[in-house]
């Protein structure tokens, strides 16, 4: 028996309490193999996976099945020409000036409003009370939506990650992927007729209102990308916030630091992307017959690149396995654009169109909770432990700190 065929399944539950051990024995004897239950070849190196975000023979197809039936159809699985226009459309709310001075108020007050919620307590728990909770509520305070929906948010949310990431195809999943759709669809709808008629200063009015090279976007369309952006921009987010945590709280040295001088920040989130990707593999459906480690992977194949393994890979980056936000191979002022050297963004023409709002979010959040918990540190005797196949960070993470 080869090591590689030794290794816990993709599938199984010792490859979802620990993805890492069967990283290694991909990167090292398996960089391409078939898994017959996803239907799909698992491509784990560096090097391969980069090249599959890269290069356009790798299309976004997949995306017809794997999200059209929950979100309709976005800018994931649109290619060429189409892709350009549409991200044109969308692209200047999430950077410059429209971020920095329109939504980094928002991102305050929303975080802010969180932590008042338990900064007299003494204790939280970080994902429950706080991570799960702000991605979501800054995107609906983005968008103009009413701040008493949030829950209903929270629900379709869960539900659309939960079809994206259903890697068995259990049918109950899928199907709640699919009323997804149809609530998702039945609750914005009017919302964006009516702000066609009475715009406001919200990310959903500029959405009615962007048009370019004569192109504008429908209704659907509207629909289909604030559908997107709960799952694109809520549970991403959500587990960086639980993972930059839970990497800082097992290396105190390293938390000490940051509280320290708080240009650390974005290191600190760089690093904690490479060394624990909120998303951890992303498919693409090459175009042509391609050759991926020396071998021949046919047209309109599923290839599942693991960004988990490939951002650990050794051929990249010195002592992989290590969190270390000073690591001299993880430059900051790439770390969110798509000269990016992890992959946890993407790359190419599909690089994460949200990693500057991640940032602010991840400065705003760190940056209030740090001045919140001055002493913070684990419930005692806790070890935290990660969830997750497709999407991935800390199950929970209770705190203790001296109230303010
Ligand atoms: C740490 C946080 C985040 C991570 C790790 C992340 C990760 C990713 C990845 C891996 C992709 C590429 C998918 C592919 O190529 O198939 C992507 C695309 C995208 N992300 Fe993010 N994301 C984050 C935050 C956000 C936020 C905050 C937003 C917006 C609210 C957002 C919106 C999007 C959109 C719209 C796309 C599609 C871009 C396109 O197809 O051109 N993301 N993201």
């Amino acid at each position: 028996m080869t090591r590689a065929s030794q290794a816990p399944d993709i599938l199984s539950p010792e490859f979802a309490a620990n993805p890492y051990p069967s990283y290694h024995i991909m990167l090292e004897d398996a960089p391409l193999s078939w898994h017959e239950g996803m239907q799909s070849y698992l491509v784990s190196r560096y090097e391969d996976v980069s090249r599959a975000f890269k290069e356009a023979v790798y299309t976004t197809d997949n995306y017809g099945w794997q999200l059209e039936p929950a979100h309709g159809r976005t800018i994931l699985q649109m290619s060429g020409r189409e892709h350009s226009i549409r991200r044109a459309l969308v692209a200047p709310a999430f950077r410059g000036n429209e971020l920095d001075q329109k939504f980094r108020p928002v991102i305050e007050r929303n975080s802010r409003e969180l932590i008042d919620t338990f900064r007299a307590q003494g204790s939280v728990d970080l994902v429950e009370d706080y991570a799960r909770h702000f991605p979501i509520n800054v995107i609906v305070d983005m968008l103009g939506l009413d701040q008493s929906d949030h829950e209903r948010f929270q629900v379709w949310y869960t539900a659309i990650i939960g079809f994206l990431s259903n890697l068995s195809q259990d049918p109950e999943v899928a199907a709640a992927g699919v009323r997804t759709r149809e609530e998702l669809a039945a609750y914005l709808i009017p919302i964006i007729q009516e702000r066609r008629e009475n715009p406001g200063d919200d990310l959903l009015s500029a959405l009615c209102a962007a048009e370019v090279d004569g192109t504008t976007m429908s209704d659907e369309d509207i629909k289909a990308f604030c559908s997107l952006l709960l799952a694109a921009g809520g549970e991403t987010t959500d587990k960086a916030i639980g993972s930059l945590f839970k990497n800082l709280l097992e290396h105190p040295e390293q938390l000490a630091a940051v509280r320290a001088d708080r240009s650390l920040v974005p290191k600190a989130f760089a690093e904690t992307l490479r060394y624990t990707p909120p998303v951890h593999m992303i498919m693409r459906q090459p175009a042509e017959d391609i050759e991926i480690a020396g071998r021949t992977v046919p047209a309109g194949s599923t290839v599942t690149c693991l960004i988990g393994a490939a951002n650990r890979d050794p051929r990249r980056f010195a002592h992989a396995d290590s969190f270390d936000i000073f690591r001299d191979d993880l430059p900051t002022d790439t770390a969110f654009s798509a000269a990016a050297n992890h992959l946890s963004f993407a790359l190419g023409r599909h690089f994460c169109v949200g990693a500057l709002l991640a940032k602010t979010e991840i400065e705003v959040g760190v940056n209030q909770l740090l001045d919140a918990m001055p002493d913070l540190r684990l419930e005692d005797g806790f070890t935290p432990t990660e969830k997750g196949v497709f999407t991935r960070g800390p199950a929970s993470l209770p705190v203790r700190f001296t109230p303010s």
